[in-house]
């Protein structure tokens, strides 16, 4: 083998968002296979290589995987500097793992660099601690989404489980995730955030409560969105200086 394979965390979007290690290697990189949420100017910084959109189609997801291990692995025994850049931190819900294990099983080097994760990212937004003295030690990163033919897991015991909990790929499933989560008792007045596009111009925040998440869910835009959990919001309900001040009383009053 020739060369050895980067997965390399974007971050959440924002180009200047991406470790100083991640730039250095972009710069000499052979080629570069990249996902759909990878932001145009991290791409630049890959200027001597070739650029190649992976982004996967839904409901081909299991075939395009093979097909991207396949592609590392042809792509390392011609190139020196093979990189895979995903979204946020590659070892985050990103599929990382299946790419390692074929590196692995076909002999190919590789390296991780990780990213910023779109829940660090959301939290950023919202000014808020995800795990706060006395309130938050226990945080979860969770998805509800299963790829076809994975078994199904109880998200909703982790959710239930956790102080703090980001529900990554949710926002489509809102009102199931609501529904699910109060009827095994979790208070409809739990706090609830949604961030939409976090570190990014277009960023979104919503705000409210529990029952409130599928009516806030309809408000997102069709851009990338987490949903976060816990009483640490409420310091961001609190501070939530767009909505007018009877707004955040009533939310406070009900969170
Ligand atoms: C396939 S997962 C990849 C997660 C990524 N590896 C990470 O660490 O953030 C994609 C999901 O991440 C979340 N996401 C990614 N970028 C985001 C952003 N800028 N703002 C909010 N959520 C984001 C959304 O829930 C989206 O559906």
């Amino acid at each position: 083998m020739k060369g050895r394979v980067y997965l390399i965390g974007a971050g959440p979007g924002a180009p200047d968002l991406l470790t100083l290690r991640a730039a250095e290697i972009l710069k000499r990189a052979d080629v570069v296979f990249y996902d759909s949420l990878v932001h145009p100017q991290t791409l630049a910084l890959a200027g001597n290589a070739t650029r190649i959109p992976v982004g996967k189609r839904s409901g081909r997801r299991s075939t395009a995987q093979k097909f991207i291990n396949k592609r590392l692995i042809d792509a390392a025994r011609v190139h020196a500097v093979v990189v895979r850049l995903k979204g946020g931190d590659p070892l985050l819900f990103g599929r990382a793992q299946e790419e390692i294990d074929a590196l692995r099983r076909a002999g190919v080097e590789f390296e991780v660099v990780p990213g910023v994760t779109a829940a660090t990212a959301a939290a950023a937004e919202l000014g808020v601690s995800l795990t706060r003295r006395g309130l938050s030690r226990h945080v979860a990163f969770v998805t509800p989404r299963a790829a076809d033919g994975e078994r199904s897991n109880d998200w909703a015991a982790s959710v239930l489980a956790a102080d703090t909990a980001v529900i990554y790929m949710g926002a489509g499933l809102a009102e199931a995730i609501s529904a699910e989560l109060i009827e095994r008792g979790k208070l409809g007045t739990t706090p609830v955030a949604l961030v939409e596009n976090a570190s990014l111009p277009e960023r979104r925040v919503l705000l409210g409560t529990l029952a409130e998440l599928p009516a806030l869910a309809l408000k997102t835009e069709g851009g990338p969105t987490v949903l976060l959990f816990g009483e640490v919001l409420k310091a961001a309900l609190t501070l939530a200086s767009p909505a007018p001040a009877g707004e955040i009383e009533d939310l406070l009053k009900r969170a």
